[in-house]
């Protein structure tokens, strides 16, 4: 049962989405230092991958997961991926009563204070296409050399839980090797399901090479509730997971970052297809 609007605060949850298991990424770091709020999680799986969508498909799904957190009156959405973050946050920021946080932009002054001169960004073709990260980290340091790369398997790889495949595992190393033609000091991964991809990408780069934004995103998230009073203060704490198809295949991909403790709720909405 969803609950009707009413009054945020601080013991409100704190909703993330994404396209598919990829937020979990971002949801396991957040929790890690915010282990006492309450927190909702979308996994807009029927629509996976995210990437391959076109803008006005993007703002159609993300405004009836929005509605669905404001429904359930929550304080901040967290918007766990970079795709939707890239395409579309300028044309939704302003429109929901909620704190909206997007990954790109959030990340892009840290990076771009990174002390190297050349960076590689592993992402989604509407991410790459959109030019986001480029664009964001101008804004703070246009002497940079900012390559993006597609990825067009990955998110695929990760959602079917099919990383130990020595076809995939190929796949990954080929496109690794294109990137690393560009000779980058430093690799994002500019996709949330990419840090699943980490121990196979370290088998033929250095571990270091690389950087989930997660990790800085997290720490932004939280000082920002912080500074507006809304971190949650009581001891009773819950989490609830949503996703539009296959909740299994979804709880099984998830371990290798999340817990996801019961099979997840599914919904879907009629005018989404
Ligand atoms: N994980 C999302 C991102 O960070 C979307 C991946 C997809 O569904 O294409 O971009």
């Amino acid at each position: 049962m969803i609950t009707s609007k009413n009054n945020i605060n601080s013991n409100s949850p704190i909703a993330f989405f994404d396209s598919g298991v990829g937020g979990l990424t971002v949801l396991n770091k957040v929790k890690k230092i915010l282990p006492n709020e309450n927190y909702v999680y979308y996994g807009d799986t029927l629509h996976m991958p995210y990437g391959e969508k076109t803008k006005e498909q993007l703002i159609e799904y993300s405004d009836n997961i929005f509605k669905l957190f404001e429904d359930m009156n929550c304080k901040a959405v967290v918007m766990a991926c970079n795709t939707t973050s890239s395409v579309i946050y300028e044309d939704v920021k302003n429109r929901y009563s909620f704190k909206l946080f997007p990954i790109v932009q959030s990340v892009s002054e840290i990076l771009s204070k990174l002390p190297i001169n050349r960076l590689g960004i592993f992402a989604t073709r509407a991410t790459i296409e959109s030019n986001a990260y480029q664009r964001e980290i101008a804004k703070y340091n246009k002497n940079k050399q900012v390559f993006g790369q597609h990825c067009p398997n990955w998110v695929h790889i990760v959602e079917e839980n099919a990383l130990k495949e020595p076809k995939n595992i190929e796949i990954v190393r080929n496109d690794l090797e294109k990137m690393l033609l560009n000779n980058p000091e430093k690799i994002v991964l500019g996709c949330t399901h990419y840090p699943f991809l980490l121990e196979i990408l370290s088998q033929f780069a250095p571990k270091d090479m690389f950087i989930d934004p997660a990790e800085s995103f997290a720490q932004k998230i939280k000082d920002d509730l912080e500074k507006d009073g809304l971190l949650n203060c009581e001891k009773e704490h819950y989490e609830r997971f949503f996703v539009s198809s296959n909740p299994q295949l979804f709880q099984q991909s998830a371990k290798m970052f999340y817990d996801v403790k019961e099979t997840p709720e599914l919904l879907t909405f009629l005018n989404a297809v």
